[in-house]
C-alpha cells in the first residue's frame, strides 16, 4: 500500500527539483510517474535529443530514494511530426481531421505513427532501461481519451479490410455472416467494404460490432509494441497502463493481458457530475466525495484486468478543470478515496498532479500543491493515510510490505465483458438502456449488501466464486457454456444474456440462445422501455418495478417473482436464476440477498451511503453520506477509526476468529 504522484518536472525550473524530491519524502510518496507528455521536450526537433533534463530528474529522484514509473511519451507527438506524418491523424465519424493542439491526436492504426513510437521508446527503453530509479514504465497513457478509440481515416480503412480478411476468410463468408443480403448490402471483395459512418441510416450492426472490435485490436497492438520493446530492454520492471471510468471502446481484458499490472484514472467529482448514469439525487446527495461505488466498481474491474494486480494512477486530489461543474471534495474524502483503493487491493495510489500548473489547459486543476508551491489540502491527507497504513501494519504485525499481500478476492463474481457491452450498445432498442449501467447498478445492489465482489472477463476461471451474476453476457461463446454447465456455485443470468450470436444475429432458439439447456426458457418478445415508465412487480422474493428492459418469457420454471400481468420476471430453481427486466435498486438488493442467502454468503445490512470491503479478516468500512453514521461489524476489533463515522470518514476493523 504506497502512495504515488505524477509529476512534470519539466514545467518547473530545475532549481525547484531538488526541493520537490524532499516535499515528496516528507508527505510520504514513495512512486513518481514522470515523462508520459514530454517527447517535444525530449526531442524538440527531428533527431535532436535532449536527455539531460531527464538524467537529472531520474538520478534526484533516485538519490532521494523515490521510485519512477516512466511514461512513454506517445499520447503527445510534437507539430514536426505530426507535420512529417499527417496521415497519422484520426478522423471523426464525419470525416473531419482531428488537429494538433491539444493531445492523442493520432489513430492507433496509422503504421507511420506506430514507426515513430517504435523509435522513441526504443531510444527511452535503451537509455533508462536500465536506470535504478526505473521502477516501471507506463505505455502511452489513457489510451481511447478524448473519444479516440474508432477513428475513420484512410489508415482505419486499411487496416479494417485486413482484419476482415483474416477473420472471414472469404467475403462470401462475411455476406453470410453480417446478413448482407438484407438491404442488398453484399460485397463482390474486401476493397469495396468502407468504415460503418456517414450512412444514410444506421449500418449494419454486424459491420459496427466487427469495426469496433478491429479498433480494440489496433489498440492491443499499439500497446503490444511499445511492450515488446520495454520487456527487452528493461526487463524486470512492470509494464503498466492508465485505464479510466467508464470507458469501454477498447477490450481492457486483452490489452491487460500483455501488460503486468492493470492501473487507472480515478476522479470520483468529475465522474459524478458528468455521467449520465447517476441521477440528480445522486449528484446531489454525493457531490463532495463521489458515488460510494464509483471507485469500487473501477477497483474490482481493473483488478480483473490486471493478472489481480491494481494500481491507481491517478487519484483526483481536489477539483479538476474538465466536468461540467468542479466542486472542492470535502474534508476528507482524498483520504477515503486511498483507503477505498487499497480495500480493494491496489497496491498503489497515485495523486494527479504534484503541483498545480499555472498555464496551459489544466490550470484550474488542483494538484497536492497549489501553483504557489503550498501545500493544498489533499497533501495532508495523503501524509495522514500514508501515516495511517504503517499504524495498520503493525496492529496487523505485519511489515508495511506485507499489506499487499492481504487477499482481495472476493467471493461474488459479476461478469464484466466488452464484446457483450459492444453489441449491446450498438442496438440497445431502449435509449435507457446501457449495458455499463446495467452491470454498475447491479454492482451497486451486491455492496450495499456488503458483498466483496470480483468483476470478472468472461474467460475467466468460475471455480472460487459461490455465488455468479451475468449482467448480460450476449454472446455465450461454447467454452463459457461448458464452463457455466460445470459452475458449481448459484448462477444469476441477467436480461439479454445469450441473446446475440457471435457475428450479431438472433440465435436459432432465441434468446437465452446456448444458455437454453441450463435455463430451460424462451424470450419471446422484448418490451423496451422509455426512462419514465415503470411496471409493478411482485412475488415471493418482494415487491418493486422493474425498468427499461421487459422480456416476455415461456417457461416452466418456478417464478419469485412476476409482472402485474402474471409474465416471470426472476424465475428458477436450485442453484440456476434468470432475471427478465430490469429491477429497481430495491428490488434488485433483496433479489440478490435471497442468491447470496442460497449460496452461503452472509450480508450485511448497511446505512445509507455506507460500504464495507473485506480483505481477509480485515474490514474496511466507509461512510459516503453526508451525515454521521454507525456502524459496527459483529464480532471484530477495531483497528483505526471509530464506529461513528462522520461523512468521509473510514475505520478499519479485524474479524475475531
Ligand atoms: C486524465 C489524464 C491526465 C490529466 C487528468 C486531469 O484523464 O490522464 O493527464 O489530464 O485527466 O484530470
Amino acid at each position: 500500500m504506497k502512495l504515488g504522484v505524477c509529476y512534470y518536472p519539466e514545467h518547473w525550473p530545475k532549481s525547484r527539483w531538488q526541493e520537490d524530491a524532499q516535499q515528496m519524502q516528507k508527505i510520504g510518496i514513495e512512486y513518481v510517474r514522470i515523462g508520459e507528455f514530454s517527447w517535444s521536450t525530449i526531442e524538440p526537433t527531428p533527431g535532436e535529443l535532449h536527455w539531460e533534463w531527464l538524467d537529472e530528474s531520474l538520478d534526484i529522484l533516485h538519490s532521494h530514494g523515490l521510485k519512477v514509473i516512466l511514461g512513454t511519451p506517445t499520447a503527445t507527438p510534437p507539430k514536426w511530426l505530426v507535420d512529417r506524418n499527417p496521415s497519422m491523424l484520426a478522423k471523426d465519424e464525419q470525416g473531419r481531421v482531428r488537429h494538433f493542439g491539444s493531445r492523442r491526436h493520432y489513430t492507433f492504426a496509422s503504421l507511420e505513427y506506430r514507426e515513430e513510437c517504435r523509435r522513441i521508446v526504443t531510444l527511452m527503453a535503451e537509455r533508462y532501461g536500465q536506470h535504478p530509479a526505473v521502477a516501471s514504465w507506463q505505455t502511452d497513457n489513457e489510451f481511447g481519451c478524448h473519444d479516440t478509440i474508432l477513428s475513420y481515416a484512410e489508415a482505419d480503412l486499411a487496416a479494417f479490410r485486413l482484419w476482415l480478411a483474416a477473420k472471414y476468410g472469404t467475403v462470401d463468408a462475411l455476406n453470410k455472416a453480417w446478413g448482407n443480403v438484407f438491404w442488398s448490402m453484399d460485397y463482390r471483395s474486401f476493397d469495396e467494404i468502407e468504415l460503418p459512418n456517414l450512412t444514410v441510416t444506421e449500418a449494419n450492426p454486424s459491420h459496427r460490432l466487427d469495426f469496433q472490435r478491429c479498433c480494440s485490436d489496433q489498440v492491443v497492438a499499439f500497446n503490444k509494441l511499445q511492450v515488446d520493446i520495454l520487456r527487452e530492454y528493461s526487463a524486470g520492471r512492470d509494464l503498466v497502463h492508465n485505464y479510466m471510468g467508464f470507458f469501454t471502446a477498447f477490450d481492457h481484458h486483452k490489452v491487460g493481458q500483455d501488460l503486468d499490472v492493470a492501473s487507472w484514472d480515478t476522479y470520483p467529482l468529475g465522474f459524478l457530475d458528468q455521467e449520465a448514469i447517476y441521477t440528480e439525487e445522486e449528484k446531489h446527495q454525493y457531490l463532495r466525495v463521489g458515488h460510494p461505488d464509483f471507485g469500487a466498481f473501477h477497483h474490482d474491474l481493473y483488478r480483473g484486468c490486471g493478472k489481480g494486480r491494481l494500481w491507481i494512477m491517478e487519484q483526483q486530489p481536489g477539483p479538476v478543470n474538465w466536468a461540467p461543474h468542479n466542486p472542492t471534495p470535502a474534508d476528507g474524502a482524498v483520504r477515503l478515496w486511498t483507503w477505498e483503493a487499497f480495500s480493494h487491493g491496489a497496491e498503489l495510489v497515485s495523486y494527479f498532479r504534484w503541483r498545480q500548473a499555472p498555464f496551459g489547459q489544466e490550470q484550474m486543476h488542483a494538484g497536492l500543491l497549489r501553483p504557489d508551491a503550498q501545500e493544498a489540502e489533499a497533501a495532508k491527507e495523503a501524509a495522514q493515510v500514508a501515516n495511517e497504513v504503517k499504524q495498520l501494519a503493525q496492529s496487523l504485525g505485519l511489515d508495511a510490505e506485507e499489506l499487499v499481500s492481504l487477499p482481495s478476492a472476493g467471493k461474488v463474481a459479476l461478469m464484466f465483458d466488452y464484446d457483450a457491452c459492444w453489441s449491446l450498445d450498438i442496438q440497445p432498442q431502449s435509449r435507457a438502456y446501457r449495458y455499463l449501467f446495467w452491470s454498475y447498478r447491479v454492482y451497486e445492489a451486491l455492496r450495499e449488501l456488503g458483498l466483496s465482489v470480483d468483476i470478472i472477463p468472461s474467460d475467466a476461471s468460475l471455480d472460487m466464486y459461490e455465488l455468479l451474476v451475468l449482467p448480460a453476457q450476449a454472446h455465450i461463446t461454447s467454452e463459457l457454456q461448458e464452463k457455466l454447465n460445470a459452475y458449481e456455485g448459484v448462477l444469476l443470468a441477467g436480461p439479454r444474456t445469450g441473446s446475440k450470436t457471435d457475428t450479431y444475429q438472433i440465435p436459432e432458439n432465441l434468446a437465452p440462445g446456448p444458455l437454453a439447456n441450463l435455463l430451460p426458457l424462451t424470450v419471446e418478445r422484448v418490451d423496451a422501455l422509455p426512462e419514465h415508465t415503470q411496471l409493478a412487480v411482485s412475488g415471493k422474493w418482494g415487491t418493486g418495478k422493474l425498468k427499461h428492459w421487459h422480456e416476455q418469457i415461456k417457461t416452466n420454471l418456478p417464478c419469485v417473482l412476476k409482472d402485474d400481468a402474471g409474465n416471470p420476471v426472476l424465475m428458477g430453481a436450485d442453484r440456476h436464476f434468470y432475471l427478465a427486466s430490469c429491477l429497481d435498486n430495491n428490488l434488485l438488493k433483496l433479489s440478490l440477498a435471497k442468491l447470496a442467502e442460497k449460496a452461503s454468503l452472509p450480508t450485511y445490512y448497511l446505512p445509507k451511503g455506507v460500504r464495507i470491503r473485506e480483505r481477509g479478516n480485515v474490514i474496511f468500512v466507509f461512510n459516503y453520506a453526508s451525515q454521521s453514521v454507525v456502524f459496527e461489524p459483529e464480532n471484530a476489533e477495531l483497528l483505526l477509526g471509530s464506529k461513528t463515522l462522520g461523512s468521509a470518514c473510514v475505520a478499519i476493523w479485524k474479524k475475531n476468529k
